[in-house]
């Protein structure tokens, strides 16, 4: 059976704050789906497990403007990390505490933010439809500006959450953020 290796390869280079993915491993550790677990790697499979990103600790850490669809992040630390212009389609951030991160114009489509934290995580412009969101991901002071939740599963009290602050239209598709969050109308 085919198996896929879901974890990502972290390199440390010299200070805790300027950890970078290993571009040369990256692209075998795609997780498909976005939700699955990074524990150890199968025996008998190709491609080694390295590092993950679990407990580890990127607050702060400059991602902006690269591509990590699929990839997990799940139980990190991402605290004012910076995700913008990022492709993050399916991409996993369970568990993780993404609080202050900037998430400007990223591509979160399919992501998983299952038990993380987007306290005051500013998502001006992204696009989440289809992210994964439920009751135990919490979104204080988050900025939702000009992003667009079309087709995004939502509990009603965290529809109504986000409803209180949503506003703006989305500069690529013209998608109205409160209408793709089917805000009631005011
Ligand atoms: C994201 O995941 C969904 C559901 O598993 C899948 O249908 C889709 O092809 C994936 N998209 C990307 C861009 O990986
Ligand atoms: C967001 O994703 C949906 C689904 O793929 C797409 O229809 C929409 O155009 C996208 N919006 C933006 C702003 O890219």
């Amino acid at each position: 059976m085919l198996t896929t290796v879901t974890a990502i390869a972290i390199v440390a280079t010299t200070t805790t704050n300027s950890l970078a993915l290993d571009t040369d491993v990256r692209p075998l550790l795609k997780v498909p789906g976005g939700s699955a677990s990074t524990s150890a790697g199968i025996s008998g499979q190709r491609t080694v497990v390295k590092t993950v990103t679990r407990g580890v600790n990127l607050e702060g850490a400059d991602f902006s403007d690269q591509d990590f669809e699929g990839i997990s992040f799940q139980q990190s630390i991402l605290r004012q990390a910076d995700f913008s212009n990022c492709n993050l389609r399916n991409a996993s951030f369970f568990d993780a505490d993404v609080s202050g991160a900037k998430f400007t114009n990223a591509d979160l489509r399919g992501a998983n933010f299952e038990l993380a934290s987007l306290r005051k995580a500013d998502l001006t412009g992204a696009n989440l439809s289809g992210a994964y969101i439920s009751s135990t991901t919490t979104f204080d002071g988050v900025i939702l500006d000009d992003t667009d939740w079309t087709d995004t599963l939502l509990r009603k009290d965290t529809q109504k959450f986000l409803c209180r602050t949503a506003k703006g239209t989305n500069p690529v598709t013209g998608v109205d953020t409160r209408e793709s969050l089917l805000c009631p109308i005011d």
